[in-house]
Protein backbone atom coordinates (compact mmCIF):
# COMPACT_ATOMS: atom_id res chain seq x y z
CA UNK A 1 0.00 0.00 0.00
CA UNK A 2 1.27 3.78 -0.95
CA UNK A 3 1.29 6.36 1.71
CA UNK A 4 -0.08 9.94 0.49
CA UNK A 5 1.16 12.77 2.62
CA UNK A 6 -0.72 15.89 1.65
CA UNK A 7 0.98 19.42 1.89
CA UNK A 8 -2.07 20.90 1.07
CA UNK A 9 -2.47 20.63 -3.27
CA UNK A 10 -5.74 21.21 -4.62
CA UNK A 11 -4.95 17.83 -6.76
CA UNK A 12 -3.91 15.69 -3.59
CA UNK A 13 -6.78 13.81 -4.02
CA UNK A 14 -6.20 13.26 -7.62
CA UNK A 15 -3.31 11.40 -6.68
CA UNK A 16 -4.93 9.32 -4.86
CA UNK A 17 -7.53 8.56 -7.36
CA UNK A 18 -4.29 7.99 -9.85
CA UNK A 19 -2.88 5.62 -7.72
CA UNK A 20 -6.54 3.70 -6.96
CA UNK A 21 -7.28 3.55 -11.10
CA UNK A 22 -3.80 1.87 -11.46
CA UNK A 23 -5.48 -1.05 -8.35
CA UNK A 24 -3.24 0.10 -6.09
CA UNK A 25 -4.75 0.77 -2.05
CA UNK A 26 -3.55 4.44 -1.08
CA UNK A 27 -4.36 6.66 1.72
CA UNK A 28 -3.80 10.18 2.48
CA UNK A 29 -2.50 11.70 5.70
CA UNK A 30 -1.50 15.05 6.47
CA UNK A 31 2.24 16.17 5.70
CA UNK A 32 3.17 15.84 9.73
CA UNK A 33 1.90 12.31 10.06
CA UNK A 34 3.67 10.98 13.25
CA UNK A 35 6.93 8.89 12.72
CA UNK A 36 5.61 5.71 14.84
CA UNK A 37 2.09 6.52 12.43
CA UNK A 38 3.95 6.75 9.27
CA UNK A 39 5.85 3.16 10.45
CA UNK A 40 2.57 1.64 11.95
CA UNK A 41 1.08 2.28 8.29
CA UNK A 42 4.41 0.11 7.02
CA UNK A 43 4.04 2.20 3.12
CA UNK A 44 5.66 0.17 -0.08
CA UNK A 45 6.23 3.67 -1.50
CA UNK A 46 5.64 7.65 -0.08
CA UNK A 47 4.43 9.98 -2.44
CA UNK A 48 4.95 13.58 -0.98
CA UNK A 49 1.97 15.75 -2.92
CA UNK A 50 2.15 19.60 -3.87
CA UNK A 51 1.38 22.64 -2.29
CA UNK A 52 0.65 25.93 -1.66
CA UNK A 53 4.00 26.71 0.45
CA UNK A 54 7.48 27.78 -0.69
CA UNK A 55 10.16 26.29 1.28
CA UNK A 56 11.42 28.90 1.90
CA UNK A 57 8.98 30.53 4.21
CA UNK A 58 9.60 30.04 7.99
CA UNK A 59 7.63 27.19 9.33
CA UNK A 60 7.12 25.22 6.02
CA UNK A 61 6.02 21.85 6.00
CA UNK A 62 8.88 19.24 5.37
CA UNK A 63 8.38 15.80 5.01
CA UNK A 64 9.12 13.38 8.83
CA UNK A 65 12.70 12.26 8.54
CA UNK A 66 11.73 8.80 8.70
CA UNK A 67 10.26 9.02 4.91
CA UNK A 68 13.78 9.02 3.67
CA UNK A 69 14.68 7.11 6.48
CA UNK A 70 12.16 3.84 5.96
CA UNK A 71 14.04 2.44 3.12
CA UNK A 72 10.97 2.56 0.71
CA UNK A 73 11.00 4.41 -2.50
CA UNK A 74 9.76 8.08 -2.26
CA UNK A 75 8.15 9.91 -5.18
CA UNK A 76 7.77 14.16 -4.85
CA UNK A 77 5.24 16.21 -6.66
CA UNK A 78 6.18 19.76 -7.29
CA UNK A 79 6.53 21.50 -3.75
CA UNK A 80 7.08 17.45 -2.72
CA UNK A 81 10.10 17.17 -4.97
CA UNK A 82 11.37 20.66 -3.78
CA UNK A 83 11.04 19.87 0.09
CA UNK A 84 13.15 16.28 -1.28
CA UNK A 85 15.77 18.59 -2.25
CA UNK A 86 15.75 21.27 0.19
CA UNK A 87 15.75 18.75 3.06
CA UNK A 88 18.16 16.20 1.36
CA UNK A 89 21.16 18.94 0.74
CA UNK A 90 20.13 20.41 -2.38
CA UNK A 91 18.87 23.93 -3.06
CA UNK A 92 15.41 25.50 -4.34
CA UNK A 93 14.99 29.13 -5.38
CA UNK A 94 12.10 31.19 -5.98
CA UNK A 95 11.71 31.43 -9.54
CA UNK A 96 11.46 35.41 -11.05
CA UNK A 97 8.37 33.75 -13.29
CA UNK A 98 6.11 31.42 -12.56
CA UNK A 99 6.01 28.93 -14.67
CA UNK A 100 2.17 27.62 -15.11
CA UNK A 101 0.55 25.33 -18.36
CA UNK A 102 1.70 22.86 -20.70
CA UNK A 103 5.55 22.30 -20.93
CA UNK A 104 7.18 19.90 -22.94
CA UNK A 105 10.37 18.45 -21.20
CA UNK A 106 13.26 16.04 -22.74
CA UNK A 107 13.60 12.89 -20.23
CA UNK A 108 17.28 11.81 -20.33
CA UNK A 109 19.47 8.80 -19.92
CA UNK A 110 17.70 5.64 -18.46
CA UNK A 111 15.11 6.42 -15.26
CA UNK A 112 13.27 4.07 -14.28
CA UNK A 113 10.68 6.41 -13.84
CA UNK A 114 10.44 7.16 -17.16
CA UNK A 115 11.46 4.48 -19.57
CA UNK A 116 9.38 3.69 -22.00
CA UNK A 117 7.20 6.53 -21.06
CA UNK A 118 6.62 9.00 -23.86
CA UNK A 119 4.37 11.12 -25.99
CA UNK A 120 7.15 11.25 -28.68
CA UNK A 121 10.93 11.22 -29.41
CA UNK A 122 13.01 13.72 -31.07
CA UNK A 123 15.76 13.95 -33.18
CA UNK A 124 18.49 12.21 -30.90
CA UNK A 125 16.07 9.78 -29.76
CA UNK A 126 15.01 11.18 -26.41
CA UNK A 127 11.48 11.07 -24.83
CA UNK A 128 9.51 14.18 -25.06
CA UNK A 129 6.65 14.85 -22.64
CA UNK A 130 4.20 16.85 -22.62
CA UNK A 131 3.59 17.95 -18.86
CA UNK A 132 1.39 20.37 -17.03
CA UNK A 133 3.72 22.55 -14.46
CA UNK A 134 2.32 25.34 -12.22
CA UNK A 135 4.87 26.45 -9.69
CA UNK A 136 6.81 29.38 -8.74
CA UNK A 137 9.86 27.86 -7.04
CA UNK A 138 12.17 25.33 -8.57
CA UNK A 139 14.96 23.07 -7.52
CA UNK A 140 18.59 24.75 -8.69
CA UNK A 141 20.50 22.29 -6.85
CA UNK A 142 20.39 18.80 -6.72
CA UNK A 143 21.22 16.57 -3.54
CA UNK A 144 24.23 14.07 -3.34
CA UNK A 145 23.16 11.21 -5.16
CA UNK A 146 20.68 12.68 -7.26
CA UNK A 147 20.86 13.23 -11.13
CA UNK A 148 18.75 14.67 -13.38
CA UNK A 149 16.13 12.82 -15.28
CA UNK A 150 14.56 15.52 -17.68
CA UNK A 151 14.72 18.99 -18.06
CA UNK A 152 13.51 21.95 -20.62
CA UNK A 153 14.94 25.12 -20.75
CA UNK A 154 12.71 27.03 -18.21
CA UNK A 155 13.24 24.22 -15.70
CA UNK A 156 16.85 22.81 -15.63
CA UNK A 157 15.31 19.77 -13.06
CA UNK A 158 12.13 18.85 -14.09
CA UNK A 159 12.86 16.32 -13.09
CA UNK A 160 15.56 14.38 -10.79
CA UNK A 161 16.26 10.47 -9.33
CA UNK A 162 18.65 8.98 -6.76
CA UNK A 163 17.66 5.12 -8.39
CA UNK A 164 20.13 3.71 -5.56
CA UNK A 165 17.86 5.53 -2.84
CA UNK A 166 14.82 4.79 -5.02
CA UNK A 167 14.04 8.43 -4.33
CA UNK A 168 11.90 10.29 -7.59
CA UNK A 169 10.48 13.63 -7.78
CA UNK A 170 8.87 15.40 -10.83
CA UNK A 171 8.35 19.17 -10.79
CA UNK A 172 5.27 19.02 -13.51
CA UNK A 173 1.41 17.39 -12.03
CA UNK A 174 1.49 13.79 -13.42
CA UNK A 175 -2.11 13.66 -10.97
CA UNK A 176 -3.58 15.84 -13.84
CA UNK A 177 -4.86 14.95 -17.02
CA UNK A 178 -3.25 17.44 -18.82
CA UNK A 179 0.16 15.98 -18.39
CA UNK A 180 -0.39 12.77 -21.14
CA UNK A 181 1.54 10.64 -19.77
CA UNK A 182 0.64 10.86 -15.83
CA UNK A 183 -0.78 8.22 -15.46
CA UNK A 184 1.35 5.90 -16.82
CA UNK A 185 4.53 7.89 -14.87
CA UNK A 186 2.06 7.09 -11.53
CA UNK A 187 1.62 3.38 -12.70
CA UNK A 188 5.19 2.86 -12.80
CA UNK A 189 6.05 4.41 -9.48
CA UNK A 190 3.47 2.18 -7.63
CA UNK A 191 3.62 -1.02 -9.83
CA UNK A 192 7.77 -1.71 -11.03
CA UNK A 193 9.13 1.14 -8.63
CA UNK A 194 7.02 -0.18 -4.98
CA UNK A 195 6.50 -3.53 -6.76
CA UNK A 196 2.54 -3.05 -5.27
CA UNK A 197 0.57 -5.93 -7.48
CA UNK A 198 -2.23 -4.44 -9.18
CA UNK A 199 -4.64 -5.95 -6.32
CA UNK A 200 -6.99 -3.19 -4.99
CA UNK A 201 -10.65 -2.85 -6.43
CA UNK A 202 -13.77 -1.55 -5.86
CA UNK A 203 -14.83 -4.82 -3.83
CA UNK A 204 -12.26 -4.46 -1.69
CA UNK A 205 -12.85 -0.71 -1.43
CA UNK A 206 -16.48 -1.38 -0.03
CA UNK A 207 -14.78 -4.09 2.68
CA UNK A 208 -12.62 -1.00 3.91
CA UNK A 209 -15.37 1.52 3.82
CA UNK A 210 -17.60 -0.55 5.62
CA UNK A 211 -15.36 -1.75 8.81
CA UNK A 212 -14.37 2.25 8.59
CA UNK A 213 -18.12 3.03 8.96
CA UNK A 214 -18.77 0.27 11.40
CA UNK A 215 -15.78 1.62 13.88
CA UNK A 216 -16.85 5.39 13.65
CA UNK A 217 -20.47 4.57 14.02
CA UNK A 218 -20.45 1.60 16.09
CA UNK A 219 -24.24 0.79 17.61
CA UNK A 220 -26.02 3.99 16.97
CA UNK A 221 -28.25 5.01 14.48
CA UNK A 222 -27.97 7.21 11.46
CA UNK A 223 -30.00 9.36 9.28
CA UNK A 224 -29.78 9.80 5.83
CA UNK A 225 -31.75 12.33 3.66
CA UNK A 226 -32.33 10.40 0.14
CA UNK A 227 -33.10 12.31 -2.61
CA UNK A 228 -33.14 9.48 -5.35
CA UNK A 229 -29.55 11.06 -6.85
CA UNK A 230 -26.48 9.73 -7.83
CA UNK A 231 -25.04 10.69 -4.60
CA UNK A 232 -27.08 10.10 -1.39
CA UNK A 233 -28.22 6.85 -3.59
CA UNK A 234 -24.95 5.51 -3.18
CA UNK A 235 -24.29 6.90 0.34
CA UNK A 236 -27.18 5.17 1.83
CA UNK A 237 -26.29 1.54 -0.34
CA UNK A 238 -22.86 1.99 1.22
CA UNK A 239 -24.27 2.56 5.18
CA UNK A 240 -26.70 -0.45 4.56
CA UNK A 241 -24.34 -2.64 3.06
CA UNK A 242 -22.34 -1.61 6.72
CA UNK A 243 -24.85 -1.18 8.80
CA UNK A 244 -28.33 -2.75 7.86
CA UNK A 245 -31.27 -0.95 9.61
CA UNK A 246 -29.20 1.16 11.93
CA UNK A 247 -29.71 3.46 8.55
CA UNK A 248 -32.73 5.23 8.54
CA UNK A 249 -33.35 6.91 5.10
CA UNK A 250 -35.73 10.26 5.40
CA UNK A 251 -37.29 10.47 1.28
CA UNK A 252 -38.96 14.01 1.21
CA UNK A 253 -41.46 13.97 -1.76
CA UNK A 254 -41.56 17.74 -2.38
CA UNK A 255 -43.84 17.49 -4.99
CA UNK A 256 -41.41 19.02 -7.84
CA UNK A 257 -40.25 15.41 -8.51
CA UNK A 258 -40.32 13.47 -12.40
CA UNK A 259 -42.92 11.03 -13.14
CA UNK A 260 -42.70 7.61 -11.07
CA UNK A 261 -39.74 9.34 -9.10
CA UNK A 262 -40.87 8.69 -5.90
CA UNK A 263 -42.61 5.54 -6.50
CA UNK A 264 -39.08 4.29 -7.73
CA UNK A 265 -36.95 5.65 -5.07
CA UNK A 266 -40.00 3.44 -2.80
CA UNK A 267 -39.17 0.23 -4.86
CA UNK A 268 -35.18 0.47 -4.92
CA UNK A 269 -34.50 1.26 -1.68
CA UNK A 270 -37.49 -0.10 0.16
CA UNK A 271 -38.78 -2.81 -1.63
CA UNK A 272 -35.59 -4.54 -3.35
CA UNK A 273 -32.91 -3.28 -0.61
CA UNK A 274 -34.83 -3.87 2.22
CA UNK A 275 -34.15 -0.38 3.89
CA UNK A 276 -35.66 1.63 6.59
CA UNK A 277 -37.31 4.97 4.67
CA UNK A 278 -39.59 7.10 6.12
CA UNK A 279 -41.59 8.51 2.60
CA UNK A 280 -42.69 11.83 3.92
CA UNK A 281 -45.40 13.41 1.06
CA UNK A 282 -44.57 16.70 1.61
CA UNK A 283 -46.35 18.21 -1.64
CA UNK A 284 -49.13 19.80 -0.26
CA UNK A 285 -46.61 22.08 1.99
CA UNK A 286 -44.32 22.54 -0.75
CA UNK A 287 -47.04 24.31 -3.34
CA UNK A 288 -48.52 26.46 -0.58
CA UNK A 289 -45.57 27.88 0.46
CA UNK A 290 -44.58 28.66 -3.68
CA UNK A 291 -48.16 29.44 -4.29
CA UNK A 292 -48.32 33.08 -5.79
CA UNK A 293 -44.11 33.80 -5.59
CA UNK A 294 -42.72 34.03 -9.54
CA UNK A 295 -39.70 35.12 -8.36
CA UNK A 296 -36.72 32.51 -9.38
CA UNK A 297 -34.45 33.50 -6.52
CA UNK A 298 -37.63 33.27 -3.96
CA UNK A 299 -39.00 30.09 -5.06
CA UNK A 300 -35.38 28.63 -4.46
CA UNK A 301 -35.07 30.20 -1.59
CA UNK A 302 -38.63 29.00 -0.37
CA UNK A 303 -37.92 25.23 -1.71
CA UNK A 304 -34.49 25.25 0.37
CA UNK A 305 -35.93 26.27 3.71
CA UNK A 306 -38.98 24.02 3.32
CA UNK A 307 -36.85 21.07 2.74
CA UNK A 308 -34.44 22.00 5.79
CA UNK A 309 -37.59 22.22 7.87
CA UNK A 310 -39.58 18.99 6.69
CA UNK A 311 -36.60 17.32 7.41
CA UNK A 312 -35.49 18.24 10.44
CA UNK A 313 -39.04 17.45 11.48
CA UNK A 314 -38.96 14.50 10.16
CA UNK A 315 -36.06 13.56 11.90
CA UNK A 316 -36.62 15.09 15.32
CA UNK A 317 -39.21 12.32 15.27
CA UNK A 318 -36.21 9.79 15.26
CA UNK A 319 -35.22 10.61 19.00
CA UNK A 320 -32.26 8.07 18.80
CA UNK A 321 -30.36 8.89 15.85
CA UNK A 322 -27.13 10.03 16.72
CA UNK A 323 -25.61 10.93 12.70
CA UNK A 324 -26.42 12.54 9.74
CA UNK A 325 -25.23 10.84 6.55
CA UNK A 326 -24.65 12.82 3.71
CA UNK A 327 -23.27 12.26 0.08
CA UNK A 328 -20.94 14.51 -0.08
CA UNK A 329 -18.44 13.79 -2.68
CA UNK A 330 -14.74 14.87 -3.26
CA UNK A 331 -15.75 17.94 -5.37
CA UNK A 332 -18.62 19.24 -3.24
CA UNK A 333 -15.91 19.52 -0.63
CA UNK A 334 -13.32 21.62 -3.19
CA UNK A 335 -16.07 23.83 -3.97
CA UNK A 336 -16.83 24.66 -0.67
CA UNK A 337 -13.76 25.69 0.20
CA UNK A 338 -13.44 27.35 -2.87
CA UNK A 339 -16.45 29.10 -1.75
CA UNK A 340 -15.53 30.25 1.20
CA UNK A 341 -12.24 32.25 -0.36
CA UNK A 342 -13.67 33.68 -3.52
CA UNK A 343 -16.48 35.70 -3.72
CA UNK A 344 -18.36 34.88 -6.95
CA UNK A 345 -21.22 36.36 -7.83
CA UNK A 346 -24.49 34.54 -6.59
CA UNK A 347 -25.93 33.46 -10.58
CA UNK A 348 -28.28 30.82 -8.36
CA UNK A 349 -28.53 29.87 -4.77
CA UNK A 350 -28.05 26.35 -4.98
CA UNK A 351 -29.88 24.01 -2.73
CA UNK A 352 -28.52 20.43 -1.95
CA UNK A 353 -29.40 17.99 0.72
CA UNK A 354 -26.29 18.84 2.03
CA UNK A 355 -27.35 22.36 3.42
CA UNK A 356 -28.45 21.16 6.47
CA UNK A 357 -27.45 23.56 10.02
CA UNK A 358 -25.49 22.40 12.25
CA UNK A 359 -28.14 22.74 15.24
CA UNK A 360 -29.31 19.15 14.21
CA UNK A 361 -26.64 18.34 16.95
CA UNK A 362 -25.70 14.98 14.83
CA UNK A 363 -22.34 13.77 13.91
CA UNK A 364 -22.06 13.78 10.42
CA UNK A 365 -21.02 10.87 8.56
CA UNK A 366 -19.43 11.59 5.14
CA UNK A 367 -18.36 7.78 3.41
CA UNK A 368 -17.99 9.53 -0.05
CA UNK A 369 -15.95 12.76 1.06
CA UNK A 370 -12.82 11.45 -1.09
CA UNK A 371 -14.38 9.95 -4.07
CA UNK A 372 -15.06 11.38 -7.57
CA UNK A 373 -18.36 11.22 -9.13
CA UNK A 374 -17.53 8.49 -11.78
CA UNK A 375 -15.92 6.90 -8.66
CA UNK A 376 -19.07 7.09 -7.33
CA UNK A 377 -21.12 5.52 -9.93
CA UNK A 378 -18.38 2.90 -10.14
CA UNK A 379 -19.56 2.30 -6.38
CA UNK A 380 -22.65 2.43 -7.22
CA UNK A 381 -23.34 -0.12 -9.60
CA UNK A 382 -20.80 -2.80 -7.46
CA UNK A 383 -23.31 -2.15 -4.49
CA UNK A 384 -26.41 -3.44 -7.09
CA UNK A 385 -27.94 -0.34 -7.43
CA UNK A 386 -29.52 -0.10 -10.80
CA UNK A 387 -27.30 1.54 -13.73
CA UNK A 388 -30.24 3.78 -14.62
CA UNK A 389 -29.86 5.49 -11.14
CA UNK A 390 -26.12 5.61 -11.05
CA UNK A 391 -25.84 7.41 -14.61
CA UNK A 392 -28.86 9.51 -14.59
CA UNK A 393 -28.56 13.10 -15.35
CA UNK A 394 -28.25 15.42 -12.63
CA UNK A 395 -31.13 16.72 -11.57
CA UNK A 396 -31.43 20.28 -9.30
CA UNK A 397 -32.53 20.26 -5.48
CA UNK A 398 -35.11 22.72 -6.49
CA UNK A 399 -36.74 20.29 -9.14
CA UNK A 400 -39.01 20.68 -11.91
CA UNK A 401 -39.55 24.21 -8.89
CA UNK A 402 -37.03 25.55 -11.44
CA UNK A 403 -38.96 24.03 -14.62
CA UNK A 404 -42.07 25.98 -14.48
CA UNK A 405 -41.44 29.54 -14.88
CA UNK A 406 -43.06 31.67 -12.87
CA UNK A 407 -45.52 30.79 -9.90
CA UNK A 408 -45.35 26.54 -9.48
CA UNK A 409 -49.03 24.88 -9.88
CA UNK A 410 -49.83 21.64 -9.47
CA UNK A 411 -51.48 21.39 -13.02
CA UNK A 412 -48.26 22.74 -14.60
CA UNK A 413 -45.77 19.79 -12.70
CA UNK A 414 -48.42 17.40 -13.73
CA UNK A 415 -48.04 18.76 -17.45
CA UNK A 416 -44.74 19.11 -17.35
CA UNK A 417 -43.72 15.43 -15.54
CA UNK A 418 -45.42 14.01 -18.30
CA UNK A 419 -44.07 16.02 -21.25
CA UNK A 420 -40.22 15.76 -19.88
CA UNK A 421 -41.01 11.43 -19.46
CA UNK A 422 -41.60 11.71 -23.01
CA UNK A 423 -38.47 13.91 -24.03
CA UNK A 424 -36.19 11.39 -21.50
CA UNK A 425 -38.01 7.84 -23.02
CA UNK A 426 -37.22 9.07 -26.78
CA UNK A 427 -33.30 9.85 -25.77
CA UNK A 428 -33.10 6.42 -24.17
CA UNK A 429 -34.32 4.80 -27.25
CA UNK A 430 -32.56 6.87 -30.02
CA UNK A 431 -29.00 6.03 -30.74
CA UNK A 432 -26.58 7.45 -32.89
CA UNK A 433 -24.34 6.23 -35.44
CA UNK A 434 -21.92 5.20 -32.47
CA UNK A 435 -24.15 3.27 -31.23
CA UNK A 436 -24.50 5.18 -27.96
CA UNK A 437 -28.25 6.34 -26.84
CA UNK A 438 -29.02 10.08 -26.86
CA UNK A 439 -29.57 9.95 -23.28
CA UNK A 440 -25.63 9.15 -22.76
CA UNK A 441 -24.73 11.46 -26.07
CA UNK A 442 -26.49 14.45 -23.69
CA UNK A 443 -24.62 15.38 -20.67
CA UNK A 444 -28.21 17.05 -18.89
CA UNK A 445 -31.51 16.68 -20.95
CA UNK A 446 -35.10 18.02 -19.46
CA UNK A 447 -38.39 19.87 -20.41
CA UNK A 448 -39.35 23.29 -19.33
CA UNK A 449 -42.71 24.51 -18.25
CA UNK A 450 -43.32 27.89 -20.09
CA UNK A 451 -46.43 29.03 -18.80
CA UNK A 452 -47.55 30.61 -21.97
CA UNK A 453 -50.33 29.69 -23.96
CA UNK A 454 -50.07 29.52 -27.69
CA UNK A 455 -53.43 29.17 -30.86
CA UNK A 456 -52.65 25.92 -32.61
CA UNK A 457 -55.23 23.58 -34.33
CA UNK A 458 -56.18 20.44 -34.21
CA UNK A 459 -58.51 18.15 -36.11
CA UNK A 460 -60.74 21.11 -36.87
CA UNK A 461 -60.59 23.00 -34.12
CA UNK A 462 -58.80 25.98 -32.85
CA UNK A 463 -56.74 25.28 -29.36
CA UNK A 464 -55.23 27.85 -27.29
CA UNK A 465 -52.94 25.60 -24.66
CA UNK A 466 -49.68 25.54 -22.77
CA UNK A 467 -45.63 25.91 -24.33
CA UNK A 468 -43.19 23.67 -23.59
CA UNK A 469 -39.31 23.61 -24.37
CA UNK A 470 -36.85 20.90 -24.39
CA UNK A 471 -33.63 21.32 -23.19
CA UNK A 472 -30.33 19.51 -23.66
CA UNK A 473 -26.88 20.06 -23.29
CA UNK A 474 -23.55 18.39 -24.26
CA UNK A 475 -21.03 19.57 -21.16
CA UNK A 476 -17.84 18.16 -18.86
CA UNK A 477 -18.09 20.84 -15.87
CA UNK A 478 -21.39 22.11 -16.11
CA UNK A 479 -19.72 25.63 -15.70
CA UNK A 480 -20.20 26.13 -19.46
CA UNK A 481 -22.40 23.91 -22.08
CA UNK A 482 -23.33 23.58 -25.64
CA UNK A 483 -27.02 22.66 -26.85
CA UNK A 484 -26.80 19.39 -27.96
CA UNK A 485 -27.33 18.79 -31.52
CA UNK A 486 -29.98 16.62 -31.57
CA UNK A 487 -31.19 14.93 -35.14
CA UNK A 488 -34.57 16.67 -36.34
CA UNK A 489 -36.13 13.28 -36.51
CA UNK A 490 -35.48 12.72 -32.79
CA UNK A 491 -36.93 16.08 -31.88
CA UNK A 492 -39.85 15.51 -34.39
CA UNK A 493 -40.89 12.23 -32.60
CA UNK A 494 -41.03 14.07 -29.27
CA UNK A 495 -42.65 16.87 -30.27
CA UNK A 496 -45.30 14.74 -32.13
CA UNK A 497 -45.52 12.57 -28.99
CA UNK A 498 -46.26 15.34 -26.50
CA UNK A 499 -49.02 17.29 -28.22
CA UNK A 500 -50.55 14.06 -29.35
CA UNK A 501 -50.12 12.03 -25.70
CA UNK A 502 -50.39 15.24 -23.19
CA UNK A 503 -53.64 17.00 -23.61
CA UNK A 504 -53.08 21.06 -22.58
CA UNK A 505 -49.45 21.65 -24.24
CA UNK A 506 -49.78 22.17 -28.18
CA UNK A 507 -46.41 23.73 -28.90
CA UNK A 508 -42.51 22.38 -28.59
CA UNK A 509 -39.68 24.38 -28.84
CA UNK A 510 -36.12 23.28 -28.54
CA UNK A 511 -34.03 25.64 -26.66
CA UNK A 512 -30.41 26.43 -28.72
CA UNK A 513 -28.71 28.53 -26.35
CA UNK A 514 -25.35 28.18 -24.98
CA UNK A 515 -23.89 28.60 -21.50
CA UNK A 516 -22.75 31.22 -21.13
CA UNK A 517 -24.63 33.22 -21.96
CA UNK A 518 -27.20 31.13 -21.11
CA UNK A 519 -27.76 28.71 -18.10
CA UNK A 520 -28.81 25.19 -17.98
CA UNK A 521 -31.41 25.87 -16.24
CA UNK A 522 -34.14 28.20 -17.01
CA UNK A 523 -34.54 29.63 -13.38
P1 LIG B 1 -27.12 26.28 -14.33
O1 LIG B 1 -28.58 26.40 -14.56
O2 LIG B 1 -26.61 27.19 -13.25
O3 LIG B 1 -26.92 24.80 -13.79
O4 LIG B 1 -26.33 26.40 -15.60
C1 LIG B 1 -25.68 24.13 -13.68
C2 LIG B 1 -25.97 22.76 -13.12
O5 LIG B 1 -26.40 22.88 -11.76
C3 LIG B 1 -27.68 22.28 -11.60
N1 LIG B 1 -28.42 23.09 -10.62
C4 LIG B 1 -28.61 22.74 -9.33
N2 LIG B 1 -28.23 21.65 -8.66
N3 LIG B 1 -29.25 22.48 -6.71
C5 LIG B 1 -28.57 21.51 -7.36
O6 LIG B 1 -28.27 20.51 -6.73
C6 LIG B 1 -29.65 23.62 -7.32
O7 LIG B 1 -30.26 24.49 -6.70
C7 LIG B 1 -29.31 23.75 -8.71
N4 LIG B 1 -29.53 24.73 -9.64
C8 LIG B 1 -28.98 24.28 -10.81
C9 LIG B 1 -28.29 22.28 -12.98
O8 LIG B 1 -29.30 21.29 -13.10
C10 LIG B 1 -27.08 22.02 -13.84
O9 LIG B 1 -26.74 20.64 -13.83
Amino acid sequence: KILILDFGSQFTQLIARRVREANVYCELHAWDMSEADIRAFAPAGIILSGGPNSVYEDETPKAPQVVFDLGVPVFGICYGMQTMAAQLGGAVESGKVREFGYAEIRAHGHSKLFDGIQDKTNAAGHGLLDVWMSHGDKVTALPAGFSAIASNEATPFAAMADEMRRFYAVQFHPEVTHTHQGRAIIARFVHDICGCGKDWNMPDYITEAVEKIRAQVGDEEVILGLSGGVDSSVAAALIHRAIGDQLICVFVDNGLLRLNEGAQVMETFGQNMRMKIVHVDAGDEFLKHLTGVSDPEQKRKIIGREFVEVFQRESAKLKSAKWLAQGTIYPDVIESAGAKTKKAHTIKSHHNVGGLPDTMHLKLLEPLRELFKDEVRELGVALGLPSDMVYRHPFPGPGLGVRILGEVKREYAELLRRADAIFIEELRNTRDVSGKTWYELTSQAFTVFLPVKSVGVMGDGRTYEWVVSLRAVVTSDFMTAHWAHLPYELLGKVSNRIINEVRGINRVVYDISGKPPATIEWE
